[in-house]
């Protein structure tokens, strides 16, 4: 029977999740195609049910049901348990549904792409203590980094993600990560600060990076945030947000399928599709 995967979300037009995974299906000649559903909040308990009974094989959980869905799945994966968040389902064998979360992991994999794995004993500044900066810290730490410092605007955030990981990491201010800036070796911004476009986007000063830092930015659209392009102009190497979207639903995909797809093979397609919006 022909395999069918969604994503669902509000909202959900603008989504290049079904552009990526149909390409990666098409390439390796599978019989099955991946949706996008709009699916509104208070529909959410129902949609799941429907997904079940409708036979999807899996799918993917963006914007606003990361969190809401816990309750509805059979099982989580320690990776969304540890997050409280889940953004991939994979129907099991026996016909139950486990949630994971793709999005850490695929930060990490995407910024050993452009970096390799030779750089764990840097010092990393993580910007940002929401959710995604707690699944990039988890798997951080997980892959073997072992230097993080969490700075936000809201310092009692960071602290208490710091104090959840396994290795002791600091937790400081935005202000203190600007005076601080020339010890960091890997930055990666998380706030959603870069999605403005205006003058004021940048969530630190930037005047005291290092020309040999590697800057990260979890945004992809725009490509080149505020944060990327001030970094660039100090000569850092600059990582855009694609490669963990391109990652995170590369996971996805390998969990569903048991294949690792190919980042390549839907980078151009999505550049296409960002660059003629
Ligand atoms: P996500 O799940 O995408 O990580 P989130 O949980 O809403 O999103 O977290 C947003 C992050 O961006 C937080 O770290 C937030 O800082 P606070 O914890 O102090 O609220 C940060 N953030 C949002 N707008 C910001 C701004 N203009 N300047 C600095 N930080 C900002």
């Amino acid at each position: 029977m022909r395999k069918w995967y969604a994503v669902i979300g509000d909202p959900i037009e603008h989504s290049m999740s079904p552009l990526m995974h149909n390409a990666w299906m098409a390439e390796e000649s599978r019989d099955a195609s991946y949706i996008p559903i709009h699916v509104q909040p208070e529909n959410l308990e129902q949609a799941v049910a429907s997904l079940k009974l409708l036979g999807c094989s899996g799918w993917n959980i963006t914007i606003p049901h990361k969190e809401k869905i816990i309750p509805y799945l059979d099982e989580l994966d320690e990776s969304a348990r540890k997050m409280g968040a889940v953004n991939t389902v994979v129907r099991q064998p026996n016909g139950t549904y486990k949630g994971y979360n793709t999005d850490g992991l695929g930060f990490v994999r995407s910024l050993e792409d452009e970096i390799g794995d030779s750089h764990r004993d840097k010092q990393v500044l993580i910007i940002g203590a929401g959710g995604a900066a707690r699944g990039i810290a988890f798997a951080l730490v997980a892959t073997g980094y072992r230097h993080i410092t969490i700075a936000n605007r809201t310092v009692s955030k960071a602290q208490a993600i710091c104090d959840e990981l396994d290795i002791t990491a600091k937790a400081i201010s935005l202000t203190e990560a600007a005076e601080q800036l020339s010890g960091f070796e890997i930055l990666v911004q998380t706030t959603s600060a870069g999605l403005n476009h205006s003058a004021f986007a940048l969530p630190i000063a930037m005047d005291r990076l290092s020309s040999t830092a590697i800057v990260a930015d979890i945004v992809y659209n725009p490509l080149m945030t505020p944060f990327l392009i001030e970094a660039k102009k100090k000569g850092a190497t600059v990582i855009t947000g694609l490669g963990m979207f391109i990652h995170q639903g590369a996971l996805a995909y390998s969990y569903w399928t048991d294949t690792y797809p190919k980042a390549k093979v839907v980078r151009h397609l999505l550049l296409e599709h960002l660059g003629g919006k």
